[in-house]
């Protein structure tokens, strides 16, 4: 009876693979365009080129025109579809000429990877004031909630899409020092879900990675130093650092059909920081 079973039920998985009926990997992002915010640099950069490689016609931004440019440039001599222009997500005006940039130039949206954020204070929590507040809120969660309200349209138009926010392990366990930043990434996983239920009605996915301690500009305070760098890595169970390629990878893999299943979820990028479970 058990080995009758048993047949049944492998006969079953041969016949119909958990993918849904599909037998091979579909990773293409062919065709597919794909805006990234704060990608001249780091993780965005490093997303942007994944995303490329796999064949999407990426969009590149930042505040600064020379890291556009530099970028775009980059990424060109790797064969990469792109276009760039300035975009401070913080600024109203910057984000919609990013948008209609990128359907102007490149046919519509599928893809939105919302990777900026700023960090102004370090030091006690009780010490961050308004100001610090503000920005942190108006950039870090805000505006990616604004983007991905202001992509909607364009998304529904193409029959569906991908949404993916950086947030980080901080958003899981504040660090020290980093008080309303830590709480800003919080925030995203909560967006995140927030989001996925009702955008999965115009079929588009909303998911989140959260990285640990990747080796950019943005994060030299907690490497730079051999001392600091020693005491994080103690933390690992992979023992090295991460690097932007790291992150790149897995937002690509949450923007691909492979994760065609997957929305609400944030997956921690952390060499084993904080396994969650
Ligand atoms: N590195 C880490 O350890 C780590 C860990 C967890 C999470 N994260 C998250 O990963 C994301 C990227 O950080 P990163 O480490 O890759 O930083 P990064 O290497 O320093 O790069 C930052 C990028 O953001 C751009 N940028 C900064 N402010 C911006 C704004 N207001 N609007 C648009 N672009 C802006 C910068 O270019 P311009 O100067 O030209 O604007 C640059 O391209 C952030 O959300 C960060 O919180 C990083």
């Amino acid at each position: 009876m058990r080995r009758v079973m048993l047949r049944a039920i492998t006969k079953g998985l041969i016949a119909s693979p958990i993918s849904g009926g599909r037998m091979m990997s579909n990773t293409s992002l062919s065709g597919k365009v794909a805006i990234v915010t704060a990608s001249t640099d780091g993780i965005g950069l490093a997303a942007a080129q994944a995303l490329g490689k796999r064949g999407a016609h990426v969009v590149v931004s930042s505040r600064r025109q020379a890291n556009v440019d530099k970028a775009v440039s980059l990424l060109r001599n790797e064969n990469i579809e792109v276009i760039g222009t300035t975009c401070n997500v913080g600024n109203r005006e910057d984000r919609e000429r990013l948008v209609n940039m990128a359907v102007e130039q490149c046919g519509g949206i599928d893809i939105l990877v919302s990777n900026a954020a700023v960090n102004p204070f370090f030091g006690n929590i009780l010490e961050s004031t308004d100001e610090v507040w503000s920005k942190i809120l108006d950039v870090n969660v805000k505006a990616a909630f604004l983007l991905t309200k202001q992509v909607f349209p364009h998304m529904v138009k193409r029959g569906g899409g991908s949404v993916v926010f950086v947030s980080s392990v901080a958003g899981y366990q504040p660090m020290q020092g980093l008080g309303p930043y830590s709480v800003s990434k919080t925030a995203l996983l909560g967006l995140t879900q927030a989001l996925a239920p009702e955008l999965a009605q115009s079929n588009i996915r909303v998911n989140c990675v959260a990285p640990g301690i990747i080796k950019t500009r943005f994060s030299a305070a907690l490497w730079q130093s051999e001392e600091v760098a020693n005491e994080f890595l103690k933390l690992l169970s992979i023992k090295r650092l991460g690097m932007p390629e790291d992150i790149g990878g897995v937002i690509t893999f949450l923007c691909s059909e492979d994760a065609s299943y997957i929305t609400g979820e944030t997956i921690t990028v952390t060499g084993g920081m904080n396994c969650r479970l």
